[in-house]
């Protein structure tokens, strides 16, 4: 056979490989998830009940929490604090007078690299603390309200170049104002801490650009088989973004809530995993590798996820496709990290894609390290009626409707974080 043979055959046989992972059948009856046995939260790896919070703190939080770090989501290889701020804008009268603008740029170097992440913050115009949602954007800060004033990404209208002008417009000014309940959210008394998530890391299979590359030992290209992928550097993007918060003066850096929807749900869970500095996380229809259990298999399974988006998790979560009980943990261990801090988790009910009975399931599954804080999880043990929320210290909704953030979703989130700030 001649070298040229081999390598289609080769390559045709790569190909149908992938296709054949992409077209396993999407479960969507609940009649066909398979029967499946979760590994046990309150167990440890050596067989060691956990019976007390201690036991929990010293030896099975760190035991899952560095299962993830290495066989899911991936380890940070190093630390990189921020270099500077540079104060874009700071208007004390935005949004009507309510609310002070301010924008900043958080400066990363390393070597001959650098990277900035522009930030847009709303807080409420009074003299005092105020407590914060921090969340990342997918279309840019801009997108979040049509206040003209919002730089792009990080810079004025007229500083735009041609082709940025193109990129930007595409988006839109405003573009996403119905996800972004701003005026319920500084009514409320919350700031609005956002930044667009491809500033950290831009959303596509290419190591070499984001804050990765900064990063790299000599001569590496991509992250190693157990280094992280997008989601933990935007978990990563979180943590230093909170480094910062700790700085202003105007926020009360104990009350940072942090809130992500979809890609970005699994990003809040994973970051709030990691940083027990925010005070209470909220995943919006974070789905799979979020808070919907794995071995479901309903909707998005491993295989889909690693297929389509190759780059979002460590390439050692990849030995999972199809193979999710081989897995030593399942997503529910993701929520109880959070564990005693007050998380949420909502679902959609026409959001089958994430799986909204694995995501209840999940939330109650992690329930019982709650209990051994003394503190109340999901003890219903059916999937609520839609917009019926749960909100014990794991907080539950399915709203009715599909795959959004909407007003119904923040005012669930206003009166939890009320609730349990007070
Ligand atoms: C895709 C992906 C999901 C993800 C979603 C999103 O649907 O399969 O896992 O949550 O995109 O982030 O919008």
């Amino acid at each position: 056979m001649s070298k040229k043979i081999l390598f289609n055959f080769i390559a045709l046989v790569f190909v149908c490989q992938l296709y054949a992972q992409k077209t396993t059948p999407t479960i969507k009856n609940e009649t066909d998830v398979p029967s499946y046995k979760l590994p046990h939260l309150l167990t440890s790896m050596g067989g060691e009940e956990i019976d007390t919070p201690l036991k929990w703190d010293r030896l099975r939080r760190p035991e899952i929490h560095s299962y993830f770090a290495n066989q899911v989501y991936g380890v940070v290889p190093g630390q990189l604090d921020f270099n500077n701020v540079e104060v874009l804008e700071n208007e004390p009268a935005a949004l009507g007078g309510k609310a002070i603008r301010k924008q900043v740029n958080l400066i990363f170097k390393k070597g001959n690299k650098s990277i900035s992440m522009p930030l847009l913050i709303y807080l409420p115009n009074k003299k005092t603390k105020s407590p914060v949602f921090l969340a990342y954007n997918f279309k840019g800060n801009h997108s979040v309200n049509d206040d003209p004033a919002i730089l792009i990404n990080g810079k004025k209208q007229s500083e735009l170049s041609r082709d940025e002008i193109k990129k930007f417009n595409k988006n839109g000014r405003g573009g996403r104002t119905s996800r972004w309940a701003i005026d319920k959210i500084i009514d409320a008394g919350y700031g609005l801490v956002t930044i667009n998530y491809n500033n950290v890391d831009p959303d596509k299979n290419d190591f070499s650009d984001g804050i990765h590359a900064l990063f790299y030992k000599p001569g590496q290209k991509s992250p190693a088989k157990k280094e992280w992928g997008s989601l933990s550097a935007w978990a990563w993007g979180m943590s230093r973004i909170m480094d910062f918060l700790e700085t202003e003066a105007l926020i009360d850096h104990q009350k940072v809530v942090l809130f992500g929807h979809s890609r970005l749900g699994k990003t809040a869970l994973w970051a709030g995993a990691n940083d027990q500095r925010f005070s209470i996380v909220i995943s919006n229809n974070s789905g799979c590798g979020g808070a919907a259990l794995s071995r479901r298999r309903f909707g998005e399974k491993v295989s889909d996820i690693n297929t389509n988006y190759p780059h979002w998790f460590a390439k050692n979560f990849h030995n999972f496709n199809e193979n999710e009980a081989a897995l030593a943990v399942d997503q529910h261990m993701l929520i109880a990290l959070m564990a005693p801090r007050p998380v949420y988790i909502a679902s959609a009910s026409q959001d089958s894609w994430a799986d909204p009975k694995g995501e209840f399931l999940s939330a109650k599954a992690a329930s019982p390290i709650y209990r051994l804080f003394g503190k109340k999880g999901i003890e219903m043990e059916k999937l609520p009626s839609v917009n019926t929320p749960i909100h014990e210290t794991v907080g539950y909704h399915l709203r009715k409707g599909k795959h959004d953030v909407t007003d119904f979703d923040w005012e669930q989130y206003i009166k939890f974080a009320n609730q349990h700030f007070q």
